[in-house]
């Protein structure tokens, strides 16, 4: 193992496979080595190194920045909120094209940071580090950046960081897949009192605008032993409301070939002791069992809330898409939703200006839209993604058009929305509260099942509990409330 530390050079592209417990140890043996190497940069500069992890992109790139702010407090550094920091790592998305364009503007505001303090590390890794084009232009335009890694090896990078430093020489290694997943990576809550949990990796599904299956490959599922286990753990260090983490949540299982799906998962994490909340994030309308539906009615801690992402309301965009659903089949399970969950919200993602996508396309949409009356919705313009099948599907709407239709989507979602919320008003609901109002202080912020945010009077003790609150004023998209004690 020493001597692969000297031997080191661009490993570009390899592909490695070996057990996890080999993974495991060797991960253990490298934050051994990063201790005595932190003692050693803060012995010289007086205090500990400083680090930072910036995020980008989706809850799964979020878990993975814990992963890394994990890692990086066990070695031996301090966070700071400082983008100037001694260790500065961007943990990057490109699901569209101005989460690419967001990275290349701060990696360009940094290089005097770097010029400041000649000392300072900066990493690249995530989403848009599996896309070759994106590695190149670092290495050509960013040349201050000294490490560079992927989605399937965040597991190595403990090791990563002691070469960095060991060898002062630049390190960039992507793995084109991985078949392993890495249980035991140190972690660093956001939050004492919520996680994620990852319960798959990767994605099958293809659709054909989407980026994801390739920069996070196949579908990999963990065993239900390990997610409840992890979810047990969790609960144990004080965790309240945990999240179930996957491109595709509910198709969880399928390549476990063991009987295990989704709804038996959500239905035995359901049971732990002690866990009040239970979110999940991303499922799939094609995968939206009446099973699941029936496991959600049947728990009151599952969160009352159902994210399906419709993309479009027509029926030939979908096909386009490879979305694996017609519009009729998304209305029919959306009013399933409806009457089996009615406390739930249900909210969408949408893409305005798929290839090809005409006034009727979108009319058909603003239909789903109405009908189905969406507590909320991202809309996205869509973004071509380079070497995905819609990449080089004809088009040829005018950009104002596009612009146009999605201003019309977007006031249809409001107004679905405002509907949706004001229908609250007044009921006395359970919220976990999560932090201070950034603008006002004297406020908390609470979340209710149904994902909906609420201000409340209050002060940061209460932070991490849960309180009955009474809706009083929509805004829209959240409420004013205050606490109140059930009778
Ligand atoms: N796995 C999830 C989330 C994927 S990314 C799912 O299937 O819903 C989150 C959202 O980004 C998607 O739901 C989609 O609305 C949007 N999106 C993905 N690729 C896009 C693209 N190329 N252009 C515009 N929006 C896109
Ligand atoms: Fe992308 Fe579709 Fe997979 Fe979601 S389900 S990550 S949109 S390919
Ligand atoms: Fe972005 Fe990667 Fe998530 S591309 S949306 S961070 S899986």
């Amino acid at each position: 193992m020493q001597q692969r530390l000297t031997a080191f050079q661009d490993r570009k592209y390899t592909e490695q496979a070996s057990s996890d417990p080999e993974e495991q140890k060797r991960m253990e043996y490298y934050l051994g080595l990063l201790k005595p190497l932190t003692a050693d940069l803060a012995a010289k500069k007086g205090s500990p190194p400083t680090c930072h992890v910036v995020n980008f992109g989706c809850q799964m790139n979020a878990r993975d920045a814990e992963k890394l702010l994990g890692v990086l407090l066990a070695a031996g550094f301090a966070e700071t909120q400082d983008e100037n920091a001694d260790f500065l790592i961007f943990n990057t998305c490109t699901v569209r094209d101005n989460a690419d364009q967001r990275l290349f503007g701060r990696l360009g505001r940094i290089s005097h940071f770097k010029r400041q303090n000649p000392a300072m590390k900066v990493a690249v890794c995530g989403c848009m580090m599996q896309e070759e084009g994106n590695v190149e232009r670092i290495r050509k335009s960013y040349p201050f950046v000294d490490l560079v890694f992927g989605t399937h090896n965040l597991f190595r990078f403990p090791e990563y960081l002691f070469d960095v430093y060991t060898t002062g020489e630049k390190l960039i290694d992507i793995w084109s897949r991985t078949d392993r997943i890495m249980e035991e990576m140190p972690v660093s809550r956001k939050y004492p009192f919520k996680s994620g949990v990852n319960i798959t990796f990767g994605c099958n599904n293809f659709c054909t605008y989407c980026i994801v299956p390739y920069v996070r490959g196949r579908e990999r599922s963990r065993s239900t032993e390990e997610i409840l286990d992890e979810i047990k753990r969790l609960v144990g260090d004080g965790v309240k409301e945990v999240m179930l983490l996957g491109q595709n949540v509910n198709s969880y299982g399928r390549d476990l070939k063991d009987g295990s799906d989704f709804a038996k998962l959500l239905e035995k994490a359901a049971e732990i002791d002690g866990l009040k909340r239970i979110r999940y994030m991303t499922p799939h309308p094609k995968d939206f069992t009446k099973e699941l539906i029936e496991v959600i009615r049947e728990n009151p801690n599952i969160a009352r809330h159902v994210h399906l992402p419709l993309q479009s309301g027509s029926t030939a965009v979908l096909k386009k898409m490879n979305r694996g659903y017609s519009k009729e089949q998304f209305l029919e399970l959306a009013g399933r939703i409806r009457e089996r969950l009615p406390d739930a919200s249900v909210t969408t993602d949408l893409i305005v200006g798929f290839p090809g996508e005409t006034e009727s396309d979108i009319e058909d949409t603003l239909d789903v839209i109405r009908s189905v009356e969406f507590d909320n919705a991202f809309t996205f313009i869509y973004s071509r993604r380079r070497g995905t099948p819609a990449a080089s599907m004809p088009d040829n709407t005018p950009e104002e058009v596009i612009k146009e239709r999605f201003d019309r989507v977007l006031s249809a979602v409001q107004e679905s929305a405002k509907k949706r919320s004001l229908l609250l008003s007044g009921q006395l609901l359970d919220g976990l509260i999560e932090e201070e109002n950034e603008q006002d202080p004297a406020l908390m912020t609470a979340r209710l099942s149904n994902n909906m945010i609420v201000h409340v009077p209050g002060d940061s003790s209460m932070i991490g509990t849960f309180a009955p609150i009474r809706l009083k004023e929509c805004k829209g998209f959240y409420y004013f409330g205050e606490i109140e004690e059930k009778h």
